[in-house]
C-alpha cells in the first residue's frame, strides 16, 4: 500500500475533487514539468494557462483606450472594466447591496477604508491581534485623528480570538460613534478561521466591521447575502494568480455615505474647479478609484473568478481540508530518536475552523530552535517554495511564541538595525523563544504529492541540530531582511 492509498482510504472524499488533478496537469503543468513544489498560496495563488491564453485572446480582439471618455477604445474598456465589476458582485453575491470599487490590492483596499473612515476624538478603532500588517496599518489614521486604539487579544495555543476579551471590548463602543472592528476572515498566519458571526455581533453593538478576506476567499465561499460586513477586502491573485495588480474594496451601500474621502483626484470627481477651489466627488465606486485603473488587467478579473466557478470553490476546499489534516497530523508525530518531537506548530491542530495555512518552527533532539532561514534555503534546493519569517502578522507571531512588549524591548535595545541572531539569542535568554517561523499554505492545484514532499523534507531533520547561517540582519517591523551577509 502506497502513502497516497493510506492517504485516499483515510480521506475518501478527497476522490470527489480529482478534477483537480486533470488541471494540475493540463492548466498547472508547468509545477511538475520543472519538478516544482508550490506551497505559497496564502503568498499568491497560481494562475492556469487558459486564464493567460483567454486574457491575451481578448486583448487582441478589441481596441482599447483610457477609460473616462466617451470614444469606441475608451467605452470598450468601460464596458470589459463594468462586466468584471459586475461578476466581482455576483461572485460574491453582493448586487444591490454592495459597491465594488477596484484597487491594486487588498492593502489599497484597506487605505481606502482607514484613511475615509471618520475616526474622532471619542471613536474607537478595534482591531484583533491577528492582523495583517495593512489592518495593523489603520491605527495610525485612527491615532491622527484621536480615536481610542484596542487590540482583542488571541488564546494559545490555537490563536483563536479570545471570545470574553472581545467580547469586552466590543461593549465599550459609543453606537453614537464612528468606530471600526476589523479583523481577517482566515489568518494568514495560522490559518485559524474566524467566526464569521462576529460581523453580526460587531454591528449589533455599534461597530461598522471591516473584514479582510484576502487568506479567507482563495478556498472558500463569501456569500455577501448571508454574511454582511461593512466593507470587506481582496487582492484577486490570492484567488486565482493572475492578474496580479487587482484587488477591490467592497462596501455596504449603506456604508457609503459614512466614508469621506481625504483628497480628489482624476477621475473622482464629477466637477473641479481651480478658480473656485471646489469639487464635487462622483458618486458611489467612481468617488473611490483615483486615477486611471488598470483596465487592461481588470478584464483579467471575469476569466479568473469564471475558472473558480467552474471548479467550484467546494472542490477546492475539500481538497485542502484533506491536506491539511493530513499534514497536520503528519507533521506532529514527527520525532527524533530521542521521542522529542521535531515541529513546534503555531495554531489549531485539527481542520476544524482553520485553513490550509500551516506555520511552524522545527526543533532539534535537544529542543534547539532551528533556523528558519536556513530551512528555507534547504527547500529551494529542493525546489519547495515555502515562506518564513513573520508573514507581516507580527501580532499572531507574538502570541505564538508569548513575546511581550519586554521582549520586544529588549530587542530593540540591542540597536537600530535588530539582527535576527542577535534577536534569537536576547530570546533564548528570555526563555528561548523565537521570532518568526515557516509557513506552507495549500491552494487550487496543490496534490497529495505535494504535501507528501513537504513532509518527508521535514522528516529528513530528525536527529540534526540546531543550523547556523550567516548574519542575517531582519527588521521585525517590516518582517523584511535588510542585510543577508552570509
Ligand atoms: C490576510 C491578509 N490581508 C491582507 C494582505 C495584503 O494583501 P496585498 O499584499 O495583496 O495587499 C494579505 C497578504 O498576504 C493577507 O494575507
Amino acid at each position: 500500500m502506497t502513502a497516497f492509498d493510506r492517504f485516499a482510504e483515510r480521506y475518501p472524499e478527497y476522490a470527489s475533487t480529482r478534477e483537480l488533478d486533470r488541471l494540475r496537469a493540463t492548466e498547472y503543468g508547468r509545477l511538475d514539468a520543472q519538478r516544482q513544489v508550490y506551497l505559497d498560496y496564502t503568498g499568491g495563488s497560481l494562475h492556469a494557462d487558459s486564464q493567460v491564453r483567454e486574457h491575451a485572446r481578448l486583448l487582441g480582439e478589441h481596441v482599447y483606450g483610457n477609460p473616462h471618455s466617451a470614444n469606441p477604445s475608451s467605452a470598450e474598456s468601460t464596458r470589459r472594466v463594468e462586466r468584471a465589476r459586475a461578476a466581482v458582485l455576483a461572485y460574491f453575491n453582493a448586487a444591490g447591496n454592495y459597491t465594488a470599487v477596484f484597487t491594486p490590492n487588498a492593502s489599497g483596499a484597506l487605505k481606502l477604508v482607514g484613511e475615509a473612515f471618520p475616526f474622532a476624538a471619542g471613536s474607537r478603532l478595534l482591531l484583533s491581534a491577528d492582523n495583517h500588517n495593512s489592518v495593523n496599518g489603520i491605527r495610525e489614521f485612527a491615532r491622527a485623528k484621536g480615536a481610542a486604539i484596542d487590540y482583542a487579544p488571541l488564546t494559545v495555543p490555537e490563536l483563536r480570538l479570545d471570545d470574553p476579551a472581545l467580547d469586552r471590548l466590543l461593549a465599550v463602543a459609543d453606537p453614537a460613534g464612528a468606530n471600526l472592528f476589523a479583523f481577517p476572515a482566515q489568518s494568514n498566519f495560522s490559518g485559524v478561521r474566524h467566526p464569521l458571526a462576529l460581523v453580526e455581533a460587531g454591528r449589533r453593538r455599534g461597530w461598522r466591521v471591516l473584514l479582510d478576506a484576502a487568506a479567507f476567499v482563495p478556498t472558500n465561499r463569501l456569500d455577501l447575502a448571508t454574511v454582511a460586513p461593512d466593507f470587506v477586502a481582496v487582492s484577486f491573485y490570492k484567488m486565482f494568480g493572475y492578474p496580479t495588480g487587482v484587488g477591490c474594496l467592497l462596501i455596504r451601500n449603506d456604508a457609503l455615505a459614512c466614508l469621506h474621502r481625504p483628497w480628489f483626484a482624476g477621475g473622482t470627481v464629477n466637477f473641479a474647479t481651480v478658480q473656485g477651489r471646489h469639487h464635487v466627488l462622483s458618486p458611489r465606486e467612481a468617488g473611490f478609484e483615483d486615477g486611471t485603473l488598470d483596465y487592461l488587467g481588470i478584464p483579467a478579473v471575469a476569466i479568473g473568478l469564471a475558472h473558480i466557478g467552474r471548479i467550484g470553490i467546494e472542490t477546492i476546499a475539500t481538497r485542502v481540508r484533506c491536506l491539511t489534516e493530513w499534514l497536520l497530523a503528519e507533521l506532529l508525530a514527527l520525532a527524533h530518536g530521542n521521542g522529542r518531537p521535531m515541529v513546534r506548530l503555531y495554531g489549531p491542530a485539527t481542520s476544524t475552523m482553520r485553513g490550509g495555512t500551516l506555520t511552524m518552527n522545527f526543533y532539534d533532539p535537544d529542543g534547539r530552535l532551528l533556523d528558519y532561514r536556513r530551512i528555507e534555503e534547504l527547500a529551494g534546493e529542493q525546489r519547495i517554495s515555502l515562506r518564513t519569517g513573520c508573514f507581516c502578522n507580527p501580532g499572531a507571531g507574538e502570541a505564538a511564541e508569548g513575546l511581550t512588549e519586554d521582549d520586544m524591548r529588549a530587542g530593540f535595545a540591542q540597536g537600530a538595525a535588530i539582527s535576527l541572531p542577535r534577536f534569537l539569542e536576547v530570546m533564548q535568554h528570555r526563555g528561548g523563544k523565537s521570532a518568526g517561523a515557516i509557513r506552507v499554505s495549500l491552494g487550487v492545484a496543490s496534490n497529495f504529492a505535494d504535501a507528501l514532499r513537504f513532509v518527508q523534507f521535514a522528516a529528513g531533520f530528525r536527529d540534526q541540530t540546531a543550523l547556523t547561517i550567516g548574519t542575517v540582519t531582519f527588521d521585525i517591523e517590516s518582517c523584511r531582511v535588510i542585510r543577508d551577509g552570509s
